[in-house]
């Protein structure tokens, strides 16, 4: 039987490989993620009627399919535009959302659809200060470029780019309310230490975390 490491690092193993051999790739190791769906999933009504905080995750893997439609639902590009699922602070792009998971720490590309590596090892214990995150197999991590929020004071920075990952963070839980998938929006997180250990340029910060898996039976 394969560990719960395995599986996860099947997955996005296997889809690096792929991408890494298809043309247009423009980091080396970047997964092209497949297309996402668009339609189905539960009625908007009946997801809310189901969207919940989960703090105890299974230790299935999340597919490559979901973990597309998780991202695009979360901020995925919805216009030809470039606009995106959730609205955002003066239209200036100030979140980016990180996918830490056994396997490595990911970079989501919205524009194209795949993630970038930005770290190869396993930080899932770093994203926060409760005991599931080290084990569950997909933490988001919503990252602030403050350096793009030119005219207005620091603290109002952390404001607006929080509001932003609160708009991710709900298209995530409707999501995952819709898949059967377990989520938490976190707040329980040292940004600083998490900040230095993803190596973020001056300027850029951790605003919150989210977990996603599959909840315990
Ligand atoms: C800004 C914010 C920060 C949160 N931080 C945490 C956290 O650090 N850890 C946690 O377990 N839940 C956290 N939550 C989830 C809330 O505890 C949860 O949404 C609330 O208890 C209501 O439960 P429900 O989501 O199941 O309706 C946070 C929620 C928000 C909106």
């Amino acid at each position: 039987m394969m560990t719960r490491r395995q599986a996860t690092t099947g997955i996005l193993a296997s889809a690096a490989a792929a991408a890494a051999g298809s043309a247009g790739a423009q980091v080396p190791g970047s997964i092209e993620l497949p297309a996402p769906r668009q339609e189905g999933g539960k009625p908007l009504l009946a997801a809310l009627k189901v969207r919940h905080s989960t703090r105890e995750y299974a230790g299935r893997p999340i597919g490559r399919q979901t973990l597309s439609d998780l991202l695009w639902a979360a901020f995925g590009v919805n216009r030809p535009n470039g606009d995106r699922t959730a609205p955002y602070w003066r239209h200036v792009m100030v979140l980016d959302i990180y996918a830490a998971t056994a396997d490595g720490v990911w970079l989501y590309e919205p524009k194209t659809h795949r993630l970038v590596p930005h770290l190869p090892r396993d930080i899932r214990a770093e994203t926060g200060t409760q005991d599931f995150v080290a084990s569950a197999p997909l933490n988001l991590v919503y990252v602030a470029h403050g350096e793009r929020m030119t005219d207005i004071p620091p603290e109002e920075r952390r404001l607006y780019a929080s509001v932003d990952a609160g708009f991710i963070g709900q298209n995530v839980y409707l999501f995952c309310a819709s898949e059967g998938l377990g989520t938490v929006f976190r707040g329980a997180v040292d940004t600083a230490k998490l900040a230095r250990t993803l190596n973020l340029p001056d300027g850029q910060f951790v605003t919150f975390a989210q977990t996603v898996g599959y909840p315990r039976a």
